[in-house]
């Protein structure tokens, strides 16, 4: 029922490294929970509010059943939540959501990178990644994604990928304790030439070896 997953998908190579998406594991929990709490600073101001503290939230004993809803989801065909790994170390995560079968065909694209391996090209790296495997073995015709406007870099990586923008949502999500407006990025599968990845490569961001 969820045609493209499980997949693993790469390597993609950056200045940082070999980039790869591999699905989420059971065992993720501790590398979870180290990066999501070190790295509440760079997180908070662009996530959705959840309840409790950060540090409960992201205790390694809220893995479990994050990832079973995650793996439960997946097996539904309406999620693909894949871990970011750069040479192997889990690094950050991408998550396609809401997917969308029938005449729409669309999902939602998100993601989040360790802030020490950041302005690597990891994040458009994965993106690109995600992309392809979405409007090939995945059937998708559209992808959106939402950010905030004060989120200049992860624009960045959106447009770097071909993403463009749509339009404002106002008060669209809350996040971190307030209805936030976020900008619509959209990439419909006809605007990619050839791939996202060789799009990259071409372009000096990447490359296959
Ligand atoms: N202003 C303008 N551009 C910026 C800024 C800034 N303040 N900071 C970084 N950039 C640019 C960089 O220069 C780079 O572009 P370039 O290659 O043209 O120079 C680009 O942003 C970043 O590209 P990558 O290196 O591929 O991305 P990175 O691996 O650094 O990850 C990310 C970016 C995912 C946004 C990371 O910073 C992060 O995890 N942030 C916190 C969580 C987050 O915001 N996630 C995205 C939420 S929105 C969504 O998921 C659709």
């Amino acid at each position: 029922i969820n045609p493209g997953w499980p997949a693993t998908l790469g390597p993609l190579h950056t200045r940082a490294g070999a980039v790869t998406l591999r699905p989420v594991r059971l065992r993720d929990a501790r590398s979870w929970s180290e990066l999501r709490i070190r790295n509440q600073n760079t997180l908070l101001p662009w996530e959705p509010t959840g309840a409790g503290t950060w540090a409960e939230r992201h205790h390694p004993s809220a893995w479990p059943p994050l990832y079973s809803v995650l793996r439960s989801e997946a097996k539904r065909g309406t999620v693909l939540p894949f871990v970011i790994e750069v040479d192997g170390d889990y690094t950050g995560q991408l998550t396609v959501g809401n997917i969308q079968r029938g005449a729409v065909r669309s999902a939602w694209i998100g993601y989040w990178v360790d802030a020490g391996h950041v302005g690597q090209g990891i994040a458009t790296a994965a993106v690109a990644l995600g992309v392809d495997h979405c409007f090939g073995p995945v059937g998708l015709h559209r992808l959106d994604a939402t950010v905030q406007p004060a989120n200049a870099a992860s624009q960045a990586v959106l447009t770097k990928v071909g993403f463009r923008r749509e339009g404002l949502l106002e008060r669209y999500m809350d996040v971190n304790r307030s209805w936030r407006d976020h900008i619509l990025f959209a990439l419909t599968s006809e605007e990619v030439v050839g791939s996202a990845a060789a799009t990259l490569v071409r372009s000096g961001r990447a490359s296959f070896h």
